[in-house]
């Protein structure tokens, strides 16, 4: 159920249920961080494993008072240049934040996000909200109210229009004076080693317990996705009969088994295809095609974020 009725959405998360909430990012299924039972609503709603812990979001830097134990100066520095913002950071949790939160780790994700609509919600409440993404468990991000909607037809959804990054946060912790990358989202590696100096990626780390989210099946639509440097080769050898296929800025190739394709970006430029991204992966699946192949992304900056999506959404 879409809505823009922010009171009803209020009453909604007062009375311990999830809803669906706009962020700069992706939508995500919020509720109460402090109430055991809407966070379990919202495991069972995703299907998503107890095992894989949940960022919490604030309005408001005070509101890091309630939930952790102090704040590395590293990672200050990146919070006051990038928030409200799509950076997520790792901080050691204070005894009050339920395990279900967390997934039992000493460490909780904290994150204020950059949407008009749900910074004035964040500050109306007296408590904090979790919010993974809005969709089942390993299923295509949701970047607008009507996908949300096609996920969880009986939760109410705050509509705040698409999303202006349109790929996830990029989540960092620090250790020993070094910042450590975990996820790559919608901030870039050059945006924050031109704050910090080098950055460590651990986001190919083996250490499978850090972000457990970032499990390799992740982010697909129903069909079989590959993504490829060169498409064109691949859909002249391809059997299906209807593939959909997502350019980065032009179409490179046509033959007469693509039934639908998608451009992301005619001006090459990253955010504007970061944000159509997810758009274009809901609207092939929506048409049913066998296959989707997408053209890898340039390797730099969003690129990077949106080819490891695609990576972990492609059938393997
Ligand atoms: O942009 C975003 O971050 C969106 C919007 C809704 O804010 N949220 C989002 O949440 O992407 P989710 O649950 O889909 O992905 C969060 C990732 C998961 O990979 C999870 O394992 C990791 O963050 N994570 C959450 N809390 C963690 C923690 N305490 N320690 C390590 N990883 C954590
Ligand atoms: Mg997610």
């Amino acid at each position: 159920m879409i809505t823009r009725d922010i009171n009803l959405i209020i009453d909604q998360l007062k009375n311990g249920n999830a809803v669906g909430l706009p962020t700069e990012t992706v939508y995500g299924l919020a509720a109460n961080a402090f109430d055991v039972n809407a966070i379990q609503k919202i495991y069972e709603l995703k299907k998503r494993p107890s095992s894989n812990p949940l960022i919490v979001h604030i309005g408001r830097k005070e509101q890091l008072q309630q939930l952790v134990e102090k704040i590395p100066t590293k990672l200050e520095r990146l919070m006051d240049q990038f928030w409200p913002g799509p950076l997520t950071v790792l901080l050691p949790k204070v005894e009050a934040i339920p395990n279900e939160v967390t997934s039992g780790s000493a460490r909780v994700a904290v994150r204020m996000p950059n949407h008009p609509l749900t910074l004035d919600l964040l500050n109306r409440l007296p408590f904090p909200l979790v919010a993974p993404s809005a969709n089942l468990y390993n299923r295509i991000s949701p970047t607008c109210a009507q996908h949300v909607e096609k996920y969880f037809p009986e939760t109410y959804t705050l509509d705040g229009g698409a999303c202006q990054a349109g790929v996830e946060s990029t989540i960092i912790a620090e250790e020993s004076n070094e910042i450590l990358v975990y996820r790559w989202g919608a901030i870039g590696r050059e945006d924050i080693e031109s704050i910090t100096g080098k950055v460590v990626d651990k986001t190919t780390s083996t250490q499978k317990s850090i972000a457990p989210g970032m499990s390799l099946k992740h982010y697909s639509p129903l069909c079989a996705l590959v993504v490829s440097k060169e498409p064109g080769f691949l859909l002249s050898i391809s059997p299906e009969k209807r593939i959909g296929v997502i350019w980065f800025n032009r179409v490179k190739w046509d033959g007469p088994n693509v039934t639908s394709f998608e451009v992301l970006s005619a001006q090459s430029d990253l955010q504007e295809a970061a944000r159509n991204l997810y758009q274009a992966m809901h609207r092939l699946e929506e048409q049913s095609v066998d296959l989707i192949i997408v053209e890898r992304l340039p390797e730099y900056g969003l690129g990077i974020s949106m080819n490891d999506r695609l990576d972990r959404a492609s059938t393997k």
